[in-house]
Order: structure tokens, then C-alpha cells, then sequence
């Protein structure tokens, strides 16, 4: 058995945010909208999944539906350097009392995978292995859609978000990009974007009810792109107006360009737009789509949480 010899980033090297799997009660209807609106294109599917991948990924998946109950998100899966590292982040987890198995044989066109929950109850897999796949960046004729470049991030909510900051940052490694924070005394982190690799951020950890996700980031090429993709979505239907009525946030000091569109995954995997205003629904998940830049919201935003909580408790077997 391997044993660990530190901390996470001393042992092992996470290299990027890998893939998002979310659950839906209606795959084929997941499908048609991740694949002919939001513009992702399928490797493969088996019986209770479809892998996803956006224009610029050679990975054979980023984005994965799965069938199931209730809709949410799964997991959350990030890259890792080598097998090795797996067996030397096993052992470290196990260490921290957090559950692990592995959990690479049920995932197409992955290797063996680490399955642990976090210390905040978020489903995290880590893998080193994962069957490249031909770029479709000059297969203009197969882009549709929005046409993401390539995923971007995730966002999560938990309601300690300076103990997920210290999580991601001295256990795992992660560089901050940017961070909020409540005044003078208590002084505490209420958000921070949290990267690996050197473009935007691999995941922003916020303050709110969780564990839970508040949504996923796609990277479009440009800011028209972004219109575009508006204009895509309100056209069929998931808004009631033009994009000039969405959310659309330009930050005119940086170069990130967010489209706060929020689409509702409820058990009828019926996407809505959902403004700051509406209340948090239950059991859904959000997309957004973002150009290239370091920020994904505004300093001390309003977070518009949208409610999804993994399932996995510790006292079980992780699925
Ligand atoms: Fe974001």
C-alpha cells in the first residue's frame, strides 16, 4: 500500500478541471439541448450516459449526461499527472477520513478513477488516463449551436467557503485568482476562483447552502460569440425576449465577459432563464458561458444559488 507522504500538493500534481456529469431524468431531451442548442458534440453513449466534448477538447469526454432519478449534477472529475498520483492522493484521503474508491470501469473512454467526497460533500473524481479523440476545430461543418470551445469551470457552493478556499489551496494546490472577502473584523473569504491550469479558473468555491452547484462554465472564442449564443437561446425559447433582456455582465477592466444565463435542469429538464430576483428551485443546475478572462461575477455579487445536492454520504459506499 502506498503511502502518502504530505499533502495533496506536495504528492500528487491535479492538472485541470477534466469533466462535469450531470444527471437528468430525460436523457434524449438533455441531449437535444446540449447538443443541438448549447452546440457539444457526442463521443459515445451507453446505456445510462452520454460523453460530451466541446470544439477544442481532445479528451474523448468534458461534459457527461447521465439517467437518473433526480436531476443535479454527479460528480466533478479533475486530471491528474499519473497513476501514481492516484495511489499516493488514496492514501492521503484515507488519512483526512474521507471516503474513496475505485471507480474508473463504469466511464467510457476513462482509466481508473479515484471517487472521494470532499470535506464539504462534493463527489470529486480524479483520473490521469482518458482516450484522446479527434479535434474538431476545422470540422466547421459540424458545428452548431452555441459551439463551446472548451469547458471552463464549476462553481459550488458550500457554507464555509474560507475553509473550501484553505481546502483547495493548501491541501490541493490550487493557485487563487481572485477572491471576496467580508470586512474588517471578522475578515472572512466569502468566494474565490480557484485554478490549475493557467486559463480563467477550474473552480470558484461561494458561500452558500450546500454542498451544492451553482454552475458550469463554457468558454466561448469572442464577446459576439457570446450575443450570439444569447440570441441562439432566446430564439428557441429558453428566454422570453432577445438578448438584450438577458443578463449579460461586461466588466470593462478585465476581459471576462460573462453570460449569466441560468438554465433550470428541474426532473422535466425544462431550461428557464432565472433572474437574480426568482427563488432558488430545487434540484437544478446552471450553465454559463464565458469568454477567456481571469473573473467569472462581480466582486460581492449576489449569489442566485441554484440548489443541488450530491447524495453520497459518508456512511456509504460511493456509486
Ligand atoms: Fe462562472
Amino acid at each position: 500500500m502506498t503511502v502518502s507522504t504530505g499533502r495533496i500538493k506536495d504528492i500528487a500534481n491535479i492538472q485541470k478541471l477534466g469533466h462535469i456529469e450531470f444527471r437528468t431524468t430525460d436523457l434524449e431531451r438533455a441531449r437535444d439541448f446540449y447538443v443541438n442548442l448549447v452546440g457539444l458534440h457526442e463521443t459515445a453513449r451507453d446505456d445510462n450516459r452520454i460523453y460530451l466534448r466541446c470544439t477544442e477538447d481532445k479528451q474523448h469526454h468534458t461534459f457527461v449526461l447521465r439517467k437518473a432519478d433526480s436531476a443535479g449534477v454527479g460528480h466533478i472529475g479533475f486530471v491528474v499527472s499519473s497513476e501514481d498520483d492516484l495511489d499516493r492522493m488514496k492514501s492521503r484521503f484515507e488519512e483526512l477520513g474521507l471516503p474513496t474508491r475505485w471507480a474508473g470501469n463504469d466511464m467510457l473512454g476513462q482509466g481508473r478513477t479515484l471517487r472521494t467526497q470532499d470535506p464539504f460533500g462534493f463527489i470529486i473524481d480524479y483520473y490521469a488516463e482518458i482516450a484522446q479523440v479527434p479535434w474538431l476545430v476545422q470540422q466547421y461543418h459540424l458545428h452548431k449551436g452555441a459551439s463551446p470551445t472548451r469547458i471552463d469551470h464549476a462553481n459550488v457552493l458550500t457554507p464555509d467557503a474560507q475553509a473550501g478556499y484553505d481546502w483547495y489551496t493548501q491541501e490541493l494546490g490550487f493557485g487563487c485568482a481572485e477572491l471576496t472577502e467580508s470586512d474588517p473584523p471578522e475578515k472572512r473569504i466569502w468566494a474565490s476562483w480557484l485554478f490549475r491550469k493557467s486559463t480563467v479558473h477550474d473552480i470558484a468555491v461561494m458561500t452558500g447552502a450546500g454542498p451544492a452547484a451553482h454552475h458550469v462554465g463554457f468558454s466561448l472564442p469572442d464577446t459576439l460569440s457570446i450575443i450570439r449564443a444569447c440570441d441562439m437561446l432566446a430564439g428557441a425559447g429558453y428566454a422570453t425576449a432577445s438578448s438584450a433582456d438577458l443578463r449579460v455582465t461586461v466588466f470593462p477592466t478585465r476581459c471576462s465577459f460573462t453570460c449569466a444565463i441560468r438554465t433550470e435542469t428541474a426532473s422535466s429538464f425544462t431550461p428557464a432563464i432565472i433572474s437574480p430576483e426568482t427563488p432558488r428551485p430545487s434540484r437544478s443546475a446552471g450553465i454559463s458561458i464565458t469568454r477567456c478572462g481571469r473573473r467569472c461575477g462581480a466582486r460581492r455579487r449576489r449569489v442566485v444559488g441554484l440548489r443541488n445536492p450530491w447524495r453520497w454520504r459518508p456512511s456509504t459506499a460511493p456509486r
